[in-house]
């Protein structure tokens, strides 16, 4: 199979698969306080993530790259529509492009798009230095997203199936490239053991791309004959793997990912301890299926919403809505419990 088509079929097996399962946020409720003393016209969306500072707590995570027409139309409506809101935008893994320059055009139209907006460039961890460096030059990024996808990996009939030294590749990266390094997973989440490796080996940003949304085991056992279905309920929910990266990492930079799918979420993504959001497959599904403009006006609804849940909170800003009180019930408690984390 090309390696166009492959991409291609992602993309409609992420629409066909994904967003299905249970990302814990059912279990997170906030505390309603009657008394917030605030206003709509106070309420205040900026956040940083890691030294970068963002006007909305969104991004669109990493999606798509190589493939051809459909890959770039794709890529130029969600870099307008970055453009357009003010958020962040990832490209998708650039490896194939760093092998193949005909390839490029599917990411630099992002950039192209959207000149002066944040965007994030994107390698797995086989990367090497020379790789990074060079991802990051192809879409003048201001981060580099640094994907750990061993599920997925293992699943792909075609996929790696030696994942040794990918920290001590990160390290390096990360002590020696000049923008930020964001280290992410791919919807499988991140526990806390791993992301205290990452702290350690100097990592400051973590998406945890959690359980729940995207899943990639579904979609690459599309393509198996032998299914390896015991991967499709693997991972951590988005909700338990934001409290499991938190935990003891307090001066890490979080970013929440995985299934989520409204601005609901999204606060309690927040108030769980992310410092931003990120959506791949949802505003891949509202794309595709309804277009640009909705897109662009979904992403506005979820920015109004957000200020509608945070006024009524009391949280004017991001970090008073970092600090809201909230309770946790079922399977994550559940979780928690288990783990010993409080
Ligand atoms: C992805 N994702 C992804 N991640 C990554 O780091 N590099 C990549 O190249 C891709 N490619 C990709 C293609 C498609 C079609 C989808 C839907 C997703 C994973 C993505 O960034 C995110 O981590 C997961 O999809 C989980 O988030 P959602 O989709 O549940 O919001």
């Amino acid at each position: 199979m090309s390696r166009s088509k492959r991409k291609w079929d992602h993309i409609q097996y992420a629409l066909a698969t994904g967003q299905r399962m249970q990302n814990g946020f059912d279990c997170i409720s906030f505390v309603h306080q009657s008394l917030p003393n605030t206003a709509v016209a106070e309420i205040d969306l900026h956040t940083k993530i890691g030294e970068l500072t963002c006007s909305s707590p969104i991004f669109i995570n990493a999606m798509t790259g190589g493939g051809g027409q459909k890959t770039i139309d794709i890529n130029r409506n969600l870099a307008r529509a970055a453009k357009e809101t003010g958020i962040p935008v990832a490209v998708g893994s650039q490896m194939a492009a760093l092998k193949d320059s005909a390839e490029r055009a599917t990411y630099q139209v992002v950039r192209k798009e959207n000149p002066k907006g944040l965007i994030f460039a994107n390698l797995g961890s086989e990367a090497t230095l020379e790789q990074a460096r060079a991802a990051v030059d192809m879409v003048e990024a201001n981060a580099l997203q640094i994907h750990l996808n061993v599920v997925q990996e293992l699943t792909m009939p075609e996929g790696d199936r030696d994942f040794r030294a990918a920290l001590q590749r990160i390290e390096k990266i990360t002590q020696s490239l000049e923008v930020p390094i964001i280290v992410k997973e791919v919807g499988f989440g991140m526990s806390n053991e791993a992301v205290s490796a990452l702290r350690s080996a100097g990592v400051s940003i973590i998406d945890v791309g959690g359980f729940g949304g995207t899943n990639f085991s579904r979609i690459e056992n599309e393509r198996r004959e032998r299914l390896l279905s015991f991967f499709d309920e693997w991972g951590i929910p988005t909700a338990t793997s934001i409290i499991e990266a938190r935990t003891n990492n307090e001066s890490l930079s979080i970013l929440a990912s995985g299934g989520i799918r409204s601005s609901l979420e999204i606060a309690k993504a927040i108030a769980l301890g992310a410092d931003s959001v990120g959506m791949a497959g949802y505003f891949l599904k509202v794309l595709i299926e309804e277009g640009y403009e909705a897109l662009l006006e979904e992403i506005h609804y979820i920015h109004d919403e957000l200020i509608f849940i945070m006024t009524a909170l009391g949280a004017q800003n991001i970090s008073q809505l970092k600090k809201a009180p909230l309770i946790i019930s079922g399977e994550v408690h559940h979780w928690l419990n288990e783990r010993n984390i409080n």
